[in-house]
């Protein structure tokens, strides 16, 4: 299981020794929580636009990043500067299909892999065309917004349908989820089929982050790396 961790929830006052941190814990990737007010209440633009370029000068740990925004293509604009490893939008922000495939291959030739965000009202099978032109499939497990939230139970059989349709389609897609994740709930996430476990208050509000992430990387039974 890999671990991407949320930096939305982390101070502002010692940020950079937190980024550091989380480094040294092995974090995967750094979660970038980008909400533009209007998609979701939050604003976190201009936040998140300073740690995404902070991390980067610091850390060569891949950048993941969250669009939670209406505008889509702004905000990859904006974010592609900093060289993420990915982008996730938001499928909910996105007219039609023909927009969500011309936002896949916007993203690609910023040389960016693409994540599709679903909302936990959102049936996965909205995804389904989508699966074998983008890298990740995000199951939102909170409602996006704000960090803190408690886990939605329902989200384990969406990414169970998720996972088996991905087989039985012979596809490569990867499974992340997002919020509410901590040791308690991981291995039943893992066990579901997901390959990426996004986390930020379960590790930024643990006294050890090594053993935090560690945790939620060997949930089930996966090696300890
Ligand atoms: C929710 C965000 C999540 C969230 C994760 O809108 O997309 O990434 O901040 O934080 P926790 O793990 O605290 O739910
Ligand atoms: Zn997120």
């Amino acid at each position: 299981m890999e671990v991407s961790t949320s930096v939305l929830n982390v101070k502002e006052d010692n940020s950079v020794q937190t980024f550091y941190r989380i480094e040294t814990a092995h974090t995967d990737y750094f979660h970038i929580d980008v909400m533009d007010g209007e998609f979701v209440e939050n604003n976190t633009v201009e936040k998140m636009k300073e740690y995404a370029d902070n991390i980067k000068n610091i850390s060569n740990i891949p950048l993941d990043v969250h669009l939670m925004v209406k505008d889509v293509k702004k905000y990859i604009d904006m974010f592609i500067s900093c060289e993420p490893r990915i982008i996730t939008f938001h499928i909910e922000a996105v007219e039609n299909k023909e927009e969500v495939k011309k936002l896949i291959n916007y993203i690609k030739l910023g040389n960016c892999k693409v994540g599709v965000a679903v909302n936990p009202e959102t049936s996965v099978d909205e995804v389904h065309e989508f699966l074998p032109f983008i890298h990740s499939v995000l199951i939102m497990s909170v409602h996006p917004g704000r960090g803190g939230q408690e886990f939605i139970m329902d989200s384990i059989e969406k990414i169970e349908l998720i996972k088996n349709y991905i087989k039985d389609n012979n596809l490569e897609t990867e499974i992340g989820v997002d919020g509410g994740i901590n040791v308690g709930n991981v291995n039943a996430i893992k066990e579901a089929g997901a390959d990426v476990v996004v986390a930020g208050n379960a590790i930024i509000n643990s006294k050890d982050y090594v053993y935090t992430i560690n945790r939620l990387k060997c949930a089930n039974g996966d090696e300890v790396i």
